[in-house]
């Protein structure tokens, strides 16, 4: 595909001797209106070097680039020079493009041979696994889609929370008030309530929090009956979570959790010892950070058992070691971002250099509408309600609208869960969020929903064409305003991935996939697309084509599905 950016960039170059290519290329902007071309190079650099007005170097600098056949015009406006892309040349390009790549349109090698991880979603065992958890599920799914799109090898690890001393108390409720048959009825409301109950006794009977201490400390030693129960409670939580992993149609590589490092942080403890970094304080180990205007990062506790800290340093040591990433990323809430920092720092100061490629991607708050969600204040809700819900109501429109369709639960289920995921996905991830219901599932609007059905009209306006991609086809015949933007959408959609990618934020490519949405339904308002004349018909729809393979590849690396009919 011809890359037009490129294009005004070896333009510049032969005209400008001073700046290199590189210089160029990042001085050039994209206007904020197509009506000021497609492409601006601003002149300020230039008048500094050649003492000149700004106007007048645009002015004789646009004046040298007549009769290209790439640019239809270039103009100057002020101190800028603008390009205007040739339309037939832009329409041609992309269209050739996506219909020869298909569903590899916007792939790319750029990351060959490097190996990323992403971790994402890791919910704690025998807690519930709610609404708050849809986010680092969400957009951790996306990211590995996305990098993996890019030819990077990718790496998904689910860090359950696994281990701690929580566990011990778990382990002590259990050998005191717990019942087998009852908690594989309903694994985790009842593994909560053993955990709150003895909390809320330990309050009272402060023996209770020795005992769970005592367990978590043969936990750590491999106690066979602390480690049987350990897995029995582990187990059945995570059938409860693969649950929804199924419903988000979510799969993980590793299921490596906190656990999994027990036996690799003496190792660790021995390396900040001997490179010494570990300090005594209060009879607990710490990695003193004062000087990083950090409070200390704790280490090991009096009791010798070991943290959270501990195990994130051990679980990055040994990620480097077995696969050699490029990068190492945490899809975890900002509430952690002090915790990253810490570590990270501690991993750094222990010399290594990849530290920096540990990269903590965090994300704000959910909340639903009746205010902040709050596990401890009982007000859970789970995840799993909530897609389900999504389904159900979902079911219930197409029942309304389309009675006769076919295969309506699977639509029901795609169309659902797509309508969470993509609201999920439609802001930048810092920010913080309100989860509204008629939002999510209205067919209107910034949503899924409509984002799919534009695409399963595409779909049908196909089929009903019967549009033979192998046709040849006259791209002369696109030419209106609206066949046009639509193309300038599609083009800029390999950019756009390559951008959600470096700034690691998926709504990108929710925003983008949007646009070209309106953009088509725009073009399907105003224009019949199955005429009479056939060379019209088969070049519409071989835009209507392209917008299709773009709208379903942009879902996909959303982690969305795209049905054809619904
Ligand atoms: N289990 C933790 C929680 O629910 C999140 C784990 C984040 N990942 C990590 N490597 N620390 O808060």
């Amino acid at each position: 595909m011809i890359d037009f950016r490129d294009e005004v960039v070896y333009l510049l170059k032969d005209q400008i001797e001073f700046l290199s290519e590189d210089e160029i290329k990042l001085l050039v902007e994209v206007p904020p209106s197509y009506d000021m071309g497609d492409y601006a190079f601003p002149t300020f650099r230039l008048a500094k070097e050649q003492k000149k007005s700004p106007n007048i170097i645009a002015e004789e600098l646009a004046g040298r680039f007549s009769g290209n056949d790439n640019f239809e015009k270039v103009e100057s406006a002020g101190p800028y020079v603008n390009f205007f892309i040739n339309k037939q040349k832009l329409i041609e390009t992309v269209l050739n493009e996506i219909i020869n790549k298909n569903n590899e349109y916007g792939s790319s090698n750029i990351g060959m041979g490097k190996t990323v991880i992403v971790e994402f979603s890791s919910p704690n065992i025998a807690k519930p696994f709610h609404i708050g958890h849809i986010r680092t599920t969400v957009i951790g799914n996306s990211l590995k889609k996305i990098y993996k799109f890019l030819g990077y090898n990718t790496i998904s690890i689910n860090h359950l929370g696994d281990y701690g001393t929580q566990f011990g108390m778990l382990i002590s409720a259990y050998k005191k008030w717990g019942d087998k048959e009852i908690i594989e009825s309903n694994p985790i409301q009842e593994l909560l309530k053993l955990y709150v109950r003895f909390n809320t006794e330990a309050d009272e009977n402060p023996a209770l929090k020795d005992e769970a201490r005592y367990w978590f400390k043969e936990l750590e030693n491999k106690n066979p009956e602390a480690i049987e129960l350990w897995q029995w409670i582990r187990d059945i939580s995570l059938k409860e979570f693969n649950r929804v992993y199924n419903l988000l149609n979510i799969e993980f590589d590793s299921f490596a959790g906190e656990s999994f490092y027990s036996d690799k942080m003496p190792r660790v403890i021995k390396e900040l010892e001997e490179k010494e970094l570990m300090q005594e304080s209060n009879g607990a180990q710490i990695v003193d950070l004062e000087p990083y205007s950090m409070p200390p990062a704790l280490i090991q506790k009096s009791d010798g058992s070991t943290l959270y800290t501990t195990r994130d340093i051990a679980a990055a040591i040994y990620r480097k070691e077995q696969y050699n990433f490029y990068k190492n990323i945490y899809v975890v809430a900002s509430q952690q971002n002090l915790h990253f920092k810490s570590w990270i720092k501690v991993v750094e100061l222990m010399g290594y250099d990849w530290a920096e490629d540990c990269i903590h991607v965090p994300f704000g708050m959910v909340s639903l509408e009746d205010g902040t969600l709050s596990t401890r204040k009982g007000r859970v809700v789970f995840l799993e309600d909530v897609l389900k819900k999504a389904i159900e109501s979902t079911k219930e429109i197409i029942d309304e609208r389309h009675p006769d369709l076919e295969n309506k639960e699977e639509i029901a289920k795609q169309v659902g869960i797509g309508a969470v995921i993509f609201q999920e996905l439609f802001n930048q991830r810092i920010k913080d969020y309100v989860f509204n219901w008629d939002r999510t599932l209205s067919f209107e609007g910034e949503t899924g929903p409509y984002v799919q059905y534009t695409h399963a009209r595409a779909s049908s306006l196909l089929e009903k064409g019967e549009f033979d991609m192998n046709d040849k086809v006259q791209y002369s015949l696109l030419d209106n305003e609206e066949e046009i933007n639509i193309c300038r959408l599609l083009y800029n959609f390999p950019g756009v991935i390559l951008d959600s990618c470096a700034k690691n934020e998926p709504y990108f490519i929710t925003r983008h996939i949007v646009e070209i949405a309106k953009e088509f339904n725009k073009y399907y308002n105003s224009t019949s697309i199955i005429v009479e004349d056939e060379e019209i018909k088969k070049a519409r729809l071989s835009l209507v084509y392209a917008t299709k393979i773009v709208i379903k590849t942009g879902l996909a690396l959303l982690g969305i599905e795209a049905p054809n009919k619904m």
